[in-house]
């Protein structure tokens, strides 16, 4: 049976590949202001678009009828994570424009909260992966289930086409191409050991 979790497990997939490119993006210290913006884009449509829509308006909300709090407990820390990686995606925004009108030191701002938001979003994803989800399988039945993958269904058809799954994880991995992201199980452990400290604002 396919279930909720799995459904957001496979978006999962493709948001880690786009946190990859971001990373590599940051490392060779690129200077496409128009990946960047497509990055911006993908995130805030795609992955804190109706993949962030399905789990906070309607798997959360689904795991509080369970007994879930939002105050506190792994619930409340997911949200709290979208909200940080909200703040990484400002950030971007914020670096892109100042880089655009000319000032080449906004760069270092850019690639900063795009390490920020990679890391936030890899270890993010992996606490749903491995215990939120499996916490949520086990209180829901199958009936659960069911209404979720129908409601996800009806969220995925009201995202704009550009960014359908189909659209949205095409967009990745011709991104993923370009940089030279192959797989989304890239290990980035030595790459991480590189970089400069990320901002935790
Ligand atoms: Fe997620």
């Amino acid at each position: 049976m396919t279930t909720a979790s799995i459904n957001l497990m496979n978006d999962h997939v493709h948001i880690l590949r786009l946190t990859y490119v971001m990373q590599v993006m940051a490392q060779q210290k690129s200077k496409d202001v128009e990946h960047f913006k497509s990055v911006v884009s993908l995130i805030r449509n795609f992955a804190d678009g109706v993949h962030h829509i399905k789990e906070e308006k309607l798997y959360f909300p689904m795991m509080v009828t369970k007994g879930f709090s939002t105050e506190q407990g792994p619930v409340a820390v997911m949200l709290n994570d979208h909200e940080q990686g909200r703040m990484y995606v400002k950030g971007m925004v914020e670096g892109i424009s100042l880089a655009s009108k000319g000032l080449s030191t906004a760069f270092d701002d850019i690639y900063r909260h795009m390490f920020g938001y990679a890391e936030l979003l890899q270890g993010h994803i992996s606490k749903e992966n491995n215990i939120l989800f499996k916490m949520a399988d086990d209180a829901f039945d199958d009936k659960d289930q069911e209404i979720l993958v129908a409601e996800f269904a009806q969220a995925e058809e009201a995202t704009d086409s550009e960014f359908k799954f189909a659209s949205a994880t095409s967009k990745i991995a011709k991104l993923a191409a370009i940089y030279g992201v192959e797989q989304e199980s890239m290990d980035f452990a030595q790459m991480a050991s590189q970089q400069p400290m990320s901002c935790h604002g």
